[in-house]
């Protein structure tokens, strides 16, 4: 018999550098108030391990470094026999009265499936993709203004392509044309983030390449210039919608296949067409990938990590019956947390999913429009 109050937290999906920061402080608030933390290893994955649960105390945790105390995957549960009601059953097993979830559209909408248990879902992905731009477009419409590891990855995207840390210099050093891999999966968010770095032309999923007006523009400018840095999504298309680069073959448990390989594909495209008239070798892509991911936290991540673990422990310990979604809102004084019940919220995770519109891509010129520029600068 179980006499503490007792909350269970566990991080699914890629992984974020503010997780620990998160982690900890939930830790720390539970500590407190004299209530217990379970963290199941490995996301969902935990509920079906031998020993896939810890003890968590905040002193087991080290605050500002990346990845997760806890370890990640990318499980389904409605891929697992039973998956669902072996969960709950484990919960109730263990007496836990609220489980935190922390992770992106897969990982959360798992949590969907657990009806009626209470939980406390917190979106986390490099990718920006859950949450919401009502349709009237005005900045104060935007539910879940970003999700955590975002501002970290935009700064890393950033100082890769800027003049003072990033591509340029090397660029017009050898009046190259460059062109850069981002991730995001579906969302070009990141791709997009990266216009705070100045580079030239952004592709990104959303808006399906035209290609041979991209590679007349690329060529005007490099005219021009005498270099040009190009950023491509992992995610972006060809005009026709097949995805530039993705392999099947490495299909995940929500059946997203292993995008990886758009910059190198199109570099080999420009590489032929610009043959007649240019140096090959002057063509070049590369790709960060899970140098995206990476490293430590920025500091608004790392703040508004430590205030969302401090928000879900409060809202655990009170007695709640309902799944709630932690959602970072914004007013004329900054950012705060506002939760909502999911029930509320009208929608799945997946209609949750927030993509990039003509308000903020200007696809005729392959770049960010005003009001991305004003969004992204939050973050800098
Ligand atoms: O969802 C986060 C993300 O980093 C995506 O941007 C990327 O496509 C994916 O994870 C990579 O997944 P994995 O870690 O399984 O290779």
């Amino acid at each position: 018999m179980i006499h503490k109050k007792r909350l269970g937290i566990l991080t699914g999906g890629g992984d974020v550098p503010p997780l620990n920061a998160l982690i900890k402080s939930v830790c720390k608030s539970a500590e407190k108030q004299d209530v217990d933390i379970l963290g199941f290893w490995k996301g969902w994955e935990g509920f079906f391990l031998k020993d896939g649960f810890v003890n968590l105390r905040s002193n087991m945790i080290d605050e500002r470094i990346g990845g997760t105390f806890l370890k990640t995957s990318r499980m389904n549960l409605e891929k697992v026999d039973n998956g669902v009601e072996k969960v709950l059953q484990r919960l109730q097993d263990l007496e836990i009265r609220a489980l935190i979830v922390i992770g992106g559209e897969d990982t959360l909408s798992n949590a969907l499936l657990l009806n009626g248990f209470p939980q406390i879902l917190i979106s986390k992905t490099i990718d920006n993709d859950v949450g919401k731009i009502e349709s009237n477009k005005t900045m104060h419409n935007i539910t879940n203004y970003f999700t955590l590891g975002f501002p970290t990855a935009l700064r890393k995207i950033t100082s890769f392509v800027c003049n003072e840390e990033g591509l340029r210099t090397t660029a017009y050093a050898h009046e190259r044309i460059i062109i850069m891999e981002s991730m995001g999966m579906h969302a070009g968010w990141l791709a997009l983030s990266s216009i705070l770095g100045k580079p030239d032309f952004i592709i990104i999923p959303e808006f399906p390449l035209d290609y041979n007006r991209f590679l007349s523009l690329v060529t005007e400018r490099y005219l021009q210039k005498k270099h040009a840095i190009v950023v491509i999504a992992e995610g972006a298309k060809w005009d026709n919608g097949n995805y530039i680069s993705c392999d099947y073959d490495e299909m995940d448990q929500f059946g997203h296949p292993c995008f990886r390989g758009a910059a190198e594909k199109l570099c080999t495209r420009m590489k032929k067409d610009l043959a007649p008239y240019f140096d090959t070798r002057n063509v070049n892509f590369v790709n960060p990938s899970y140098l995206y991911r990476c490293g430590m936290p920025c500091d608004l991540d790392y703040e508004w990590g430590k205030r969302l673990g401090q928000k879900a422990v409060e809202l655990g310990v009170r007695p709640i019956n309902e799944s709630v979604f932690l959602s970072i809102q914004r007013n004329s004084r900054g950012f705060f947390v506002e939760s909502y019940p999911v029930k509320d919220m009208g929608c799945t995770i997946e209609k949750f999913h927030r993509f990039v519109d003509d308000s903020f891509y200007n696809s005729g010129s392959f770049s960010a429009t005003n009001r991305a520029l004003e969004y992204f600068h939050l973050f800098e």
